[in-house]
């Protein structure tokens, strides 16, 4: 009875709506217009985001690519921002350079070629945008920057533009300058200059893909900068820009911001994250990081992105929140399109929540976009938001059509959501009854944490794909001798987290090698690169009895010294160096192994001599079940110990030290 009687209580209070408030707002595009809206993207990279997602089954992959880029039918988008592979670790994997080294170019490395395609294939509008979040070693200084020689470093970007040219028919429409890590005035300049050079004047600059607005003292001051820079790009910059950025008069571009994956701060605050950037930051283009989230599980942020895919195996992948909070702009809008004026169509509502209107360049279409998110805007940092969500104010919304519009619209279609909250399920993209438009008003009844889009245009759509496959687990045992793949492809499944590792052939055989020689220029906030180890997990991070096997051989020049194999491998992204988990390494040369608990060989639990090396292929075995750990090279066995460290699961992973070429062959894995 106790328990019945909290339940109602608590009911009564979620629906409970407190008075009525009125307010009126003009929408009039006679006082002219505000900015030009520049479009809604997401960014694949930054780092290894889609790695599974290449090798998910045809039809369900066509279906995740087809919610994320198809007009009218998800999220719809404008934009298309991807990494441009630098062989370091950039969040959640490492992104293969098209130059691993001065002498060397290939582009067919990777999958954002792929992606990019895809994308183009369609939407033929969508704008695309390259961007590095590293350097390979053959650029690095000794800061660690890639302005040892800034015209070779231009050069480089260069080619990667002219590569999606050349091989894909693909024009990069922008173009970035390093992530979130330092930019150099002389090589903003020198990058604009070998763009005109090669041909792509056409390729505009977004800088500096920095947290903050850095670079707006330096553009006031310099006019070469100022001309070079076509957009200011700042990264989270939480809805707003100071008054010296838009002074400046440069597009202001919210170049990466977040989405989450939940209702909470991917649903709700996604849709106050677009209408505010542009209400309070007059940022005309928002860019989210990231567009799918298709990496092990057991790597950092699984919950981001527009949507997730992390199980090519089975098929299964959720269409989330983001994608309808992004339709509610994107499939109303197109680049080009202008925001009214502030005060005109553009604002804050007087009772919480936000409004944007804008039109077609020819003005035969308007759209509104209304949220209600916004009432307290450090909520959406506060995961348990919506069960504190009591009172649900509500709002009558009054908006005079005036200018070119007054008197031409009868009704507005109108599109719905509500992320979902405490008991109350939610609403995602949701179409409405038409709107009607009396006497050039409109008049909408609004309740806090709600969107609306009212439109004209009539081709919005919430598409949907019947029957996803079920979730289901690694499929093991796994056996891979690399002979399906192309050389150079990255194999898949092996989610390399330090160092680059590509198809390599030999005399008709073909395995997978490492190819960083030296270390590379790191993305300034991801410290791994420099530990001289690379490093590549494969499977499921939950597995706990397993045997490994892998065959290994070092030849040729630039070889590294010692290969490793490990089970229960526990750390990806840019905490990977403080891999914990049980690694044998072995010294072909030295004929030696080592035996660790850690990546950076810190923490040897024992090591020894190992006779039987051919100096061909030598194939290294890994046996942990419980905590008997046993380890072999070729037919000797090495140990058989009882583990003294507690790691209870973790992926398998292989790798190198310190960086250099090594092959590996013939890999397989089963469950004990
Ligand atoms: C830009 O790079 C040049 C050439 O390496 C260097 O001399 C200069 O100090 C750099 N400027 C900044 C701000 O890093
Ligand atoms: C290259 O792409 C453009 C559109 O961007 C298209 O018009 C042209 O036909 C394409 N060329 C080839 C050879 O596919
Ligand atoms: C709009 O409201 C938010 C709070 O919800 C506030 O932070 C922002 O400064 C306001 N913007 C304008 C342009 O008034
Ligand atoms: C229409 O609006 C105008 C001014 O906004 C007002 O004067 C007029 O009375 C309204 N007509 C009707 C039928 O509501
Ligand atoms: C090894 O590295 C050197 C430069 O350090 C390079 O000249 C040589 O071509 C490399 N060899 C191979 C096989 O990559
Ligand atoms: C390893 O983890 C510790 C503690 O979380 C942290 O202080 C350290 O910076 C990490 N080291 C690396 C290389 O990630
Ligand atoms: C990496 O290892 C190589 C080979 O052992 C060594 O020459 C180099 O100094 C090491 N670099 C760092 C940064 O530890």
């Amino acid at each position: 009875m106790k328990t019945f009687m909290t339940f109602a209580i608590l009911t009564l209070l979620v629906y409970e709506t407190t008075s009525d408030q009125a307010s009126s707002y003009i929408i009039d595009n006679s006082v002219g217009y505000g900015r030009t809206f520049n479009g809604i993207g997401a960014i694949s990279g930054g780092g290894a985001t889609s790695k599974l997602l290449v090798n998910y089954p045809e039809q369900q992959r066509s279906e995740i690519l087809d919610y994320l880029f198809k007009p009218n039918f998800g999220a719809s988008l404008h934009i298309f921002k991807v990494e441009i592979g630098g062989d370091i670790q950039s969040t959640d994997g490492t992104e293969a350079s098209h130059m691993h080294y001065g002498w060397d170019e290939d582009y067919t490395r990777g999958y954002e070629w792929w992606m990019l395609q895809e994308a183009k294939k369609r939407n033929p509008n969508i704008k695309l945008y390259g961007l590095p979040w590293g350097f390979p070693g053959w650029l690095r200084d000794a800061e660690d920057t890639p302005w040892k020689n800034i015209p070779t470093t231009a050069d480089y970007i260069v080619k990667w533009i002219n590569g999606a040219k050349v091989h894909y028919n693909l024009t990069i429409d922008y173009i970035g300058i390093w992530n979130e890590s330092p930019y150099n005035v002389t090589y903003i300049k020198t990058l604009r200059k070998a763009l005109d050079m090669g041909g792509f004047s056409n390729t505009l600059i977004i800088a500096p893909d920095q947290n903050g607005w850095p670079i707006v003292e330096d553009i006031t001051k310099d006019k070469e900068l100022f001309d070079a820079v076509y957009a200011i790009g700042s990264h989270y910059p939480e809805m707003n820009s100071p008054p010296s950025a838009v002074q400046t008069g440069k597009p202001l571009w919210a170049s990466e911001d977040r989405t989450s994956h939940d209702d909470v701060t991917g649903g709700g605050c996604l849709s106050r994250t677009l209408n505010q950037n542009y209400v309070t930051g007059l940022m005309t283009s928002t860019i989210l990081w990231t567009a799918v989230a298709s990496y092990y599980y057991g790597l950092p942020w699984i919950n981001a992105g527009l949507m997730r895919a992390a199980e090519p195996w089975s098929g299964y992948y959720e269409v989330s929140p983001p994608i309808w909070m992004t339709a509610h702009t994107t499939q109303f809008t197109e680049i080009g399109w202008k925001y009214f004026k502030h005060g005109y169509g553009v604002g804050n509502f007087t009772n919480g929540g936000s409004y944007v209107v804008l039109t077609s360049p020819d003005e035969q279409q308007l759209t509104i976009i209304i949220e209600t998110l916004s009432q307290d805007p450090s909520e959406c940092t506060r995961p348990a938001r919506f069960q504190y969500l009591k009172n649900l104010k509500e709002q009558i919304v009054n908006f005079q059509l005036k200018g070119k519009f007054a008197g031409s619209i009868e009704s507005l279609n109108a599109w719905y959501s509500r992320p979902g909250y405490s008991k109350v399920p939610p609403v995602y993209f949701k179409k409405m009854d038409p709107v009607m438009v009396q006497n050039g008003s409109i008049s909408l009844t609004i309740k806090q944490n709600e969107v609306w889009t009212l439109t004209t245009v009539t081709t919005g759509n919430k598409g949907s794909y019947p029957n996803i496959p079920d979730s289901g687990p690694f499929p093991i045992p796994y056996a891979e001798d690399f002979e399906g793949y192309s050389v150079g492809e990255e194999p898949y499944y092996f989610a390399q987290q330090i160092g680059s590792f590509e198809v390599g052939e030999s005399d008709g055989n073909k395995f997978m090698k490492q190819m960083v020689i030296d270390e590379p220029v790191h993305w300034y906030w991801c410290h791994v690169d420099n530990g001289n180890t690379s490093l590549n997990v494969f499977g499921d991070y939950q597995w706990q009895d397993v045997s490994a096997a892998v065959a290994v051989q070092l030849q040729g020049q630039n070889t590294s010294d010692a290969v490793f194999l490990a089970v229960r491998a526990t750390s990806g992204g840019c905490v990977a160096l403080n891999e914990t988990g049980l690694f044998m390494f072995f010294y072909p040369k030295e004929q030696r192994f080592v035996l660790t608990v850690d990546l950076l060989q810190h923490n040897v639990l024992m090591s020894g001599k190992v006779n039987k090396v051919t100096n061909n292929w030598d194939v290294l075995t890994l046996q942990v079940k419980g905590s008997r750990l046993t380890g072999a090279v070729n037919t000797e066995e090495l140990f058989d110990i009882k583990t003294p460290v507690e790691i209870s699961n973790g992926w398998v992973a292989v790798g190198t030290y310190p960086y250099g070429i090594a092959w590996f062959d013939d890999f397989q894995v089963s469950q004990l």
